[in-house]
């Protein structure tokens, strides 16, 4: 598997007519804290905690001036909040939420349903009375924080890792198939305001798990069962899958937002990397919202032993730590869901014309390309986009494009679902290739 060693981020722009201009994403200033720079490029960047270390000075310093956003560990899960059937008990949870609100942070709810950490009365039980239970939980712990949390993990960890794409067993799974739909309807009337996102792990790349979450959640968005976002867990090892930023593509291409939930990655050679590798994959994709890391400390990991986080047992910045800030800092000011970095503003696309502008994510043999296509002021109707391939490398695959050859010139043109391009709208595609990424200005030709 390829490790990815750096990221080129290069942005070209053309138009159908106008002379091609080189755009390059550059930060105003560079940021000096990791919630500063993610919040320059409108996401956040957040950290797992618990009211049980908020009496660490030491750690909450850490805390108060990296993350712009908070999630319980543990204080928002069914064993914590409803200890015994019928009694709800917030008190951790709420203490989260106030000091997150103290430090103007967000807050992602963590975990409505779950398989683990269930309460030993939820435990024992099964059927209609577990049914009803767990929606029961949904409500009243939704109804609870209602307005104060910007996503709720609704159902987590609900698919079988291996090969066959499909549902793990649990009691939940057992009181019938329809469990996550009753709970995102259920977490939906509880608090509309809330994003309401599945989240799981073993899902960093495309692969038989991802792809059996893929599949629900747009069988969701085609019955209209209330989903906004996915939740990448990217709990990781010494490697990232060469599919990572595809992955996360792919499920924004289905109208969901995307976030890095729980993200820590095994101490080795490739940590930093790693780290940069994933925090310039969500930048590169426009609906991937946020990141957080699953704690401060390595010390403070669930992961005895493999020191998977961005600060020493002691507090001091690792050198993941500062490869995440220079990517961060590299994505420059864009903003999830808007065209971003703006083509219009810097070589505004003809009527009727579009603009492709390509990002890069590579490593030492490879990348994957992004590019997105925009419209002009007028609405685009089909449109095609020819890349240079430097010379000795191939594209592999293609995703929400067709390509007509894979070295050299190559064009690739828009699949049926994404042809109509809305004026001062775009849709993105990407490619997979080998060896040297193309950093030539590439044509987008509209019709
Ligand atoms: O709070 C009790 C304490 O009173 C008791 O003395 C002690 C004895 O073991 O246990 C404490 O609870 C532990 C809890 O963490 C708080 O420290 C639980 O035993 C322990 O199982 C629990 O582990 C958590 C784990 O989820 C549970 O499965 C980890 O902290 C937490 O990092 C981990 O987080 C999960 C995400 O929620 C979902 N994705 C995977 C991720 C890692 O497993």
């Amino acid at each position: 598997m390829p490790i990815p060693r750096r990221a080129l981020l290069a942005t070209a722009v053309a138009s159908v007519v106008a002379a091609a201009s080189i755009a390059v994403v550059g930060s105003a200033e560079a940021a000096t804290t990791l919630g500063a720079s993610a919040a320059q490029t409108g996401r956040y960047f957040g950290v797992a905690t618990g009211a049980n270390r908020f009496s660490d000075t030491a750690y909450m310093t850490i805390v108060n001036r990296e993350f712009n956003s908070l999630v319980a560990e543990n204080d928002m899960k069914w064993d914590a909040t409803e200890p015994q059937q019928g009694r709800f008990n917030y008190t951790n949870g709420d203490r989260l939420v106030s000091h997150a609100q103290s430090q103007g942070m967000s807050v992602r709810g963590h975990a409505l349903l779950w398989h683990q950490q269930q309460p030993s009365w939820a435990q024992g039980m099964s059927g209609s009375a577990l049914r009803n239970a767990a929606i029961n939980h949904v409500t009243q712990v939704a109804t609870h924080f209602r307005g104060k949390i910007y996503a709720w993990d609704v159902v987590n960890e609900a698919f079988a890792d291996g090969g066959s794409g499909g549902r793990r067993d649990s009691n939940l799974q057992r009181t019938g198939n329809d469990w996550i739909e009753a709970a995102f309807r259920a977490a939906r009337a509880a608090d509309p305001g809330a994003k309401l996102c599945y989240n799981d792990y073993n899902t960093d790349g495309v692969n038989a798990k991802s792809t059996g979450i893929y599949n629900m959640v747009r069988d969701f968005k085609s019955r209209g069962v209330p989903i906004d976002c996915v939740g990448l867990q990217s709990h990781l090892g010494t490697t990232l899958d060469s599919t990572y930023q595809q992955n996360i593509q792919r499920f924004a291409d289905l109208g969901v937002d995307v976030q890095i939930t729980e993200l820590d990655v095994a101490q080795g050679g490739n940590q930093a990397n790693i780290f940069a590798a994933v925090t310039r994959a969500c930048l590169a994709v426009a609906r991937c919202t946020g990141i957080t890391v699953w704690g401060v400390r390595d010390s403070d990991s669930w992961r005895t032993g493999e020191n998977p986080l961005l600060f020493d047992n002691s507090g001091n910045k690792k050198a993941a730590y500062t490869s995440v800030l220079n990517a961060l800092n590299a994505g420059g000011p864009t903003t999830p869901g808007s065209p971003s970095p703006s083509p219009s503003t810097s070589n505004p696309p003809v009527p009727g014309g579009c603009a492709a502008q390509v990002t890069l994510n590579s490593w030492n043999g490879g990348y994957t390309a992004t590019v997105r296509v925009s419209a002009g002021s007028s609405a685009v109707s089909n449109w095609s986009v020819a890349v240079t391939v430097p010379s000795g490398g191939a594209v592999t695959s293609t995703w929400n494009a067709t390509n007509s050859g894979t070295s050299g010139q190559v064009t690739f043109r828009n699949v049926s679902y994404n042809g109509q391009i809305a004026a001062g709208g775009f849709t993105e595609f990407g490619f997979q290739g080998t060896g040297t990424g193309p950093t030539a200005t590439p044509t987008c030709t509209a019709g």
